[in-house]
């Protein structure tokens, strides 16, 4: 394959690269070759370049990684957010309705749906992103679900136990998520998802369906304690999960047993805001010496935003973040939690994927909530 042209990217107002020594400098410069970041440094000690792109004194950013979506779904359920705005609870059966939904709509409406988001989200700066199905909840419809996700990520998650659907007992279900469907989905799926919760799955039945796929070689991951306390953040601890979503209710011992196990908690600040369910104590994670990450969580349901720079104004006036460690979380904290290390820094090797910010610096994504600042976002060296 021939190289292609090297870029030298200049006039930055402010570079974050997470480099320990320098997470963010000014007057900076950085060097994109074969898809890659070839070297950062001082603009006035940068390579030469074949050719040079001036962002006019903008800030630099790496790109936004969401690792938790549920793009693929049809419907939308507005007058359920409404509700809530009006004093409804949220209640995890709300899945059901955009279930049936889903399953009427055609593979080209779905796709062109998944599309239509991976482009909002691209417009505010993501560049990679985990898609996962659950909306399907047939044999078919959720291998369909994978398959469409699939042409869009790498990082697609199986999650048949999302709710247990009309006309099936929990035994009946739990046995056909970890039997048939689970072989049907396993060829489009890295990861396997079960959303542990009263109303959903529980402890043992999460256990179950967490086995299974991993017996099929698929890499596990939870939503726990979005609506309240429960085991499931402690079960995906002694699990030794890479994250465990939400995370909204957790007790002193489910802190403790995700800083001991490393399992990242991976904070969806848009459904406390989308559900009006307390915010979760960011702070006293990091304080905990838990590691977190940011996702957006986007779905009809329980927040249906696509936008990670809200998410990181939410976690900063919500979650006692500072707005750079929001930004770490949104970036370098959800490739981890992806277990992905070719993205969400720029440090020489990783992809060049990044955003540029019609802002001075990286304070501004917290500082202007609900401003478009995302001007350019970049994957693997090419503006898209
Ligand atoms: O992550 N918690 C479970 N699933 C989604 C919400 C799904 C829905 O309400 O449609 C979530 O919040
Ligand atoms: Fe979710």
């Amino acid at each position: 394959m021939s190289r292609q042209p090297s870029t030298l990217v200049t006039n930055i107002g402010e570079l974050t690269t997470w480099d320990p020594e320098r997470p963010s400098t000014e007057g900076a410069a950085f060097v994109i070759e074969d898809g890659k970041v070839a070297w950062t440094g001082p603009a006035v000690q940068a390579p030469a370049a074949d050719t040079a792109y001036d962002v006019g004194g903008r800030a630099v950013i790496p790109g936004f990684v969401d690792s938790h979506s549920h793009l693929v779904f049809a419907g939308d359920r507005a007058e359920e957010f409404t509700a809530r705005m009006a004093g409804q609870p949220y209640a995890a059966g709300g899945i059901r309705t955009t279930v049936r939904a889903t399953r009427a709509a055609s593979d080209e409406q779905l796709t062109s749906h998944v599309a239509n988001l991976v482009q909002e989200m691209r417009r505010q700066g993501t560049t990679t992103l985990e898609i996962k199905s659950g909306y399907g909840l047939t044999v078919a419809d959720e291998a369909r679900s994978l398959a469409v996700a699939g042409q869009f990520t790498e990082d697609t998650t199986f999650l048949g136990a999302h709710v247990v659907p009309e006309g099936v007992t929990p035994e009946e279900y739990v046995d056909q998520v970890t039997g048939p469907m689970l072989e049907a989905a396993a060829p489009h799926a890295k990861w396997i998802d079960v959303f542990c919760e009263t109303g959903a799955f529980d402890a043992d039945q999460a256990r179950v369906v967490l086995s299974a796929g991993i017996g099929r070689g698929l890499k596990p991951r939870m939503h726990a304690n979005q609506l309240g306390a429960g085991p499931g953040v402690r079960l995906a601890c002694e699990l030794g999960l890479v994250a465990v979503d939400h995370c909204t209710y957790l007790s002193d011992d489910d802190i403790t047993a995700l800083r001991d196990s490393g399992t990242i908690a991976t904070l969806l600040p848009g459904v406390e805001f989308s559900t009006k369910h307390p915010f979760p104590d960011g702070r006293a994670l990091l304080e905990a010496d838990v590691s977190i990450a940011i996702a957006t969580d986007c779905n009809p349901g329980s927040c249906f935003t696509s936008s990670m720079p809200f998410c990181i104004a939410l976690a900063v006036r919500e979650m006692g973040l500072t707005p750079t460690e929001a930004l770490a979380a949104a970036t370098r904290g959800g490739a981890a939690a992806l277990a992905r290390d070719d993205v969400g820094s720029l440090l020489p090797g990783k992809r060049a994927d990044f955003a540029v910010l019609d802002a001075p610096n990286h304070l501004h994504l917290a500082y202007r909530p609900g401003v478009p600042l995302v001007q350019e976002t970049w994957v693997g060296g090419r503006r898209t």
